[in-house]
């Protein structure tokens, strides 16, 4: 039986896990991931994967060596490959036309010329990246200009998973979406990349629909997930103001049937990698297209999210007597979500640069994140006195004033709150930024406490 050799350019929270997956589920399919990151593409040979995801280095070292090989030769692995997955970043733009909305499409295109310049023979080029819609045209383009005797077919293949549930979602997905063009050797692209995942997804799991569809979908079904918890995190502001309680809201919302229940969980602000940037991306298109109504609608999902972060930070500040210069503060978590060592976008980055502006000096605590990467991104050095970076939390929490919940690692609902408690100076607050703990179980303890859309005890009663 002859082997399909696929390869993956970007070797990140995407290609690795998707591609383990693939290489898993298809022992007759060889997988090559590549990447220009030498030290990402050693850390794949290792214990110490650079993504941490549970379940993930199982599979990895359950296939790697016998169908899933990490690598940097990327010219190789792009001649030895029948199917081509780019999976590399594409984040917000920095610089020139689009600044802080567009995305970056730099990445994207230099594989594509990669491919170009080096392929012998038939390819099939995948998108799993996050593109804006229409990008399978530019890829076409550029895939085409080198006249070398090769045909290309671009597939869209978005992928879904979220960050710490990866394998799972990548094991069962809610679906899997391939776009191609309409005619025949499109079609036959698709076809080829619905067999891969026809191995163990169930067909009436697998859409298949045009190009620019499934382009647009991505961004789309990224826009709608966050557009819910902005739209939680909005009511949240006004239950703190009322007596309400968001997650008796969300609970009274979600029994609907239609509105259903999931991410609705109000918190300090959604993160990650992809909500902000895809939305951003999502409005420039807008307004590229002649949409302003349409695109400034979108942007309020952003704007929402960047106001409950600022909120949080001022809520401490304005609980603390107004003042936090010279006090520890303690931030339980940095990761963007629990079960991930990314960082991306997290809110904590917010919360501690609002608090460090304020003059705190904040001590942080994250299961999983390496201490150097929090000092980099808060721009700060090593032997800062104002941030320091704990071994566990009862470390961050002693001599705080303050204790924020920022990340809702598992961890964080079963500390031992009293011990924190008699550690800490008094009054001593606590701010729960995800609405894990009882919070009144933690004021019996002597804690004045504050969560997200969760009245003080004042507001509540008539
Ligand atoms: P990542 O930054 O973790 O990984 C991207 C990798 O691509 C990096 O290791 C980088 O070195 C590599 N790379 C960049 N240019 C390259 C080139 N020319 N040749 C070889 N390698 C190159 O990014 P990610 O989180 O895996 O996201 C990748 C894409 O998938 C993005 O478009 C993102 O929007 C999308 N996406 C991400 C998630 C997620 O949960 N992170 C989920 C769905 C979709
Ligand atoms: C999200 C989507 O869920 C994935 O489907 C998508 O593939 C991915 O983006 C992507 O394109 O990158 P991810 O960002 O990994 O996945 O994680 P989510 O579970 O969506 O959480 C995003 C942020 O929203 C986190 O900060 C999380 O804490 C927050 N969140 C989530 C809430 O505040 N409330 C909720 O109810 C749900």
């Amino acid at each position: 039986m002859t082997r399909t050799r696929i390869c993956c350019i970007g070797a990140g929270y995407v290609g690795g896990p998707t591609m383990a997956m693939i290489a898993d589920k298809c022992h007759d399919v060889d997988v090559t991931v590549v990447d220009i990151n030498e030290e990402k593409i050693a850390a794949w040979q290792t214990e110490e994967l650079p993504v941490f995801e549970p379940g993930l280095l199982e599979v990895v070292k359950a296939r790697r060596g016998i169908n899933l090989h990490f690598s940097t030769d990327i010219d190789g692995a792009i001649r030895n490959s029948e199917m081509i997955f780019v999976s590399v970043n594409t984040p917000t733009k920095t610089y020139g036309v689009g600044a802080g909305r567009a995305a970056d499409l730099k990445y994207v295109e230099a594989c594509a010329r990669r491919i170009a310049a080096v392929a012998e023979g038939d390819k099939i080029v995948i998108e799993k990246s996050t593109l804006p819609v229409r990008t399978a045209g530019t890829i076409k383009r550029i895939l085409e200009a080198t006249d070398r005797g090769n045909r290309f077919q671009v597939v869209s293949n978005p992928e879904f998973l979220a960050e710490g549930t990866a394998m799972r979602d990548l094991e069962s997905p809610d679906r899997v979406l391939i776009g191609g063009e309409r005619t025949p050797e499109g079609d036959s692209a698709v076809d080829r990349v619905v067999d891969i995942y026809a191995r163990w997804v169930p067909k009436d799991r697998i859409l298949t629909t045009n190009l620019w569809s499934s382009e647009l979908s991505k961004l789309t079904a990224n826009a709608f997930l966050a557009q819910r918890i902005s739209s939680i995190n909005a009511i949240s502001a006004l239950c703190e103001a009322t007596g309400a309680d968001v997650d008796e809201v969300a609970h009274a919302i979600g029994t609907d049937s239609r509105i259903g229940p999931k991410f609705l969980k109000a918190s300090v602000g959604f993160g990650g990698s992809c909500f902000q940037k895809d939305i951003l991306n999502l409005v420039y298109l807008c307004e590229h297209f002649g949409l302003p109504e349409v695109a400034s609608y979108w942007a309020q999902v952003v704007e929402m999210n960047d106001y409950q972060k600022r909120r949080f930070a001022r809520r401490i500040v304005r609980s603390a007597f107004n003042t936090v210069s010279g006090k520890r503060i303690a931030l339980l978590g940095y990761a963007f979500k629990k079960d991930t060592n990314d960082t991306r976008e997290t809110a904590a980055r917010y919360v501690a640069g609002d608090l460090l502006e304020e003059q705190a000096n904040i001590a942080i605590y994250d299961p999983r994140v390496e201490p150097s990467k929090i000092m980099h991104e808060l721009g700060v050095s090593q032997d800062s006195t104002q941030v320091s970076i704990c071994a566990d939390a009862y470390e961050a929490c002693r001599d705080a004033h303050v204790v924020a919940v920022i990340t809702e690692w598992d961890e964080f609902r079963d500390l031992d709150y009293r011990r924190i408690y008699e550690k800490m100076y008094k009054p001593a607050f606590l701010f729960d930024g995800r609405n894990i703990l009882d919070l009144d179980a933690i004021r019996a303890i002597g804690f004045e406490a504050h969560g997200i859309g969760k009245p003080a005890p004042s507001v509540v009663s008539l």
